[in-house]
């Protein structure tokens, strides 16, 4: 990847049936108007609510274009119901809006989830651009055009596939970002770095962790890489229907998530995602390590690499059983199959399937032994 330039934006095409660019850089509200294009006459600026400060500087950059409707969001994952989006819909119509207006998000994964949604569902879809303020949400949710709401029935489980037709990874907007948040966003950097993309390892593995902030050169190019690897996965599979010679597939994105999502569950969603994956990422190498496809090394190189950035890499709270249930109904389970994804090196994943259970014990003993 050629070296960027720190005050020129990066463009990372994606080339898929939908193409759109994912941007990053510094200060880039000013290139909304381009992306939307001609023909927009009213914007929908759906954004946390909790961000009505930050998302000023995105209102007064779209009103000298548009008639913008700002639509306020209640915080994280109460964000993503359908009587939010139920609100948005008649805010919507209300504001008649046209099949030629547009939605532009601006907060972190829920936003993005949640205005992703009403847009791809309002007269059966409007254009729809991210303005992901989170690391976490910069490389993973913004892109590749999942969107979603929870329901009673679990999270995340109503949703489309609906690409945005651009994504403005404003890395100025890090700035306030609280640490623990940009911590936990390097912990699906570090398992883009793993599953995909070894540069991403040995940057981090040498450069100073504090230095990593929304100006650090460094973290430019973690972001850069991490995205080119979700964009490389979902332009191969943007469905999740599977991938080709052995390869995962989007699946693969999943690393670490089996055990994250039954840790998150657990804890009532109070662990952040980026430390949940930290620890789930740790699990699958130890399992890797068991059932016989992982060096040794390369376990041992999930727990430095996470733990130097800060993430947590062990877990004992919750017992392993209790987990073990969850896992066992996690939504990338197929039938009743358990299917974790695994390495056999670093950028070598694969599927197991139906592992042993006492490798899955193993591998949950040695997670809750080292560090606990
Ligand atoms: N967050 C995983 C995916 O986009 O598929």
């Amino acid at each position: 990847m050629a070296e960027p330039v720190m005050n020129e934006p990066t463009v990372l095409p994606v080339r898929g049936a939908a193409p759109y660019d994912v941007v990053v850089g510094s200060g880039l509200a000013d290139r909304l108007p381009g992306l939307l294009g001609p023909g927009v006459q009213r914007v929908a600026l759906i954004h946390a609510l909790e961000l009505d400060d930050l998302a000023e500087g995105v209102r007064v950059v779209l009103r000298d274009h548009y008639e913008v409707l700002a639509l306020g969001l209640p915080p994280g994952e109460e964000a993503k119901t359908a009587a939010v989006a139920a609100e948005c819909w008649e805010s919507l119509g209300r504001a008649g809006f046209t099949r030629s207006d547009a939605v532009v998000t601006f907060g972190g994964g829920a936003t993005t989830d949640l205005g992703g949604f009403v847009a791809a569902t309002w007269l059966r879809g409007v254009r729809v651009i991210h303005m992901p303020t989170t690391l976490l949400a910069m490389v993973d949710a913004a892109v590749g055009g999942k969107t979603g709401i929870n329901t009673g029935a679990g999270k995340n489980l109503v949703g489309s596939f609906y690409e945005p037709a651009g994504v403005l990874c404003d890395l100025a907007l890090l700035r306030t970002l609280p640490r623990e948040e940009l911590v936990a966003g390097l912990g699906e950097v570090v398992k883009c770095g793993f599953i995909a993309d070894p540069t991403i390892l040995d940057l981090v593995e040498s450069t100073d962790p504090e230095s990593l902030d929304a100006d650090s050169p460094v973290l430019r190019e973690l972001v850069e890489r991490a995205i080119a690897v979700k964009i490389d996965v979902v332009v191969a599979d943007l469905k999740e229907t599977g991938g080709t010679d052995g390869h995962p597939g989007r699946e693969v994105l999943n690393y670490g998530h089996t055990l994250a999502h039954a840790i998150e569950r657990a804890e009532d969603y109070t662990i952040r995602h980026g430390e949940a994956v930290a620890i789930g990422c740790v699990y699958a190498a130890e399992l890797a390590g068991r059932v016989g496809s992982l060096p040794p090394e390369v376990v041992a190189r999930h727990r430095s690499a996470f733990a130097r950035v800060g993430l947590p890499t062990s877990y004992s709270a919750v017992p392993f059983v209790e987990l073990r249930e969850t896992m066992a109904i996690d939504k990338k389970a197929r039938g009743s199959t358990a299917r974790f994804l695994v390495l056999d090196d670093v950028a070598r994943p694969r599927v197991l399937t139906a592992p042993p259970e006492e490798a899955l014990i193993a591998a949950f003993d040695a997670i809750a032994e080292v560090g606990s």
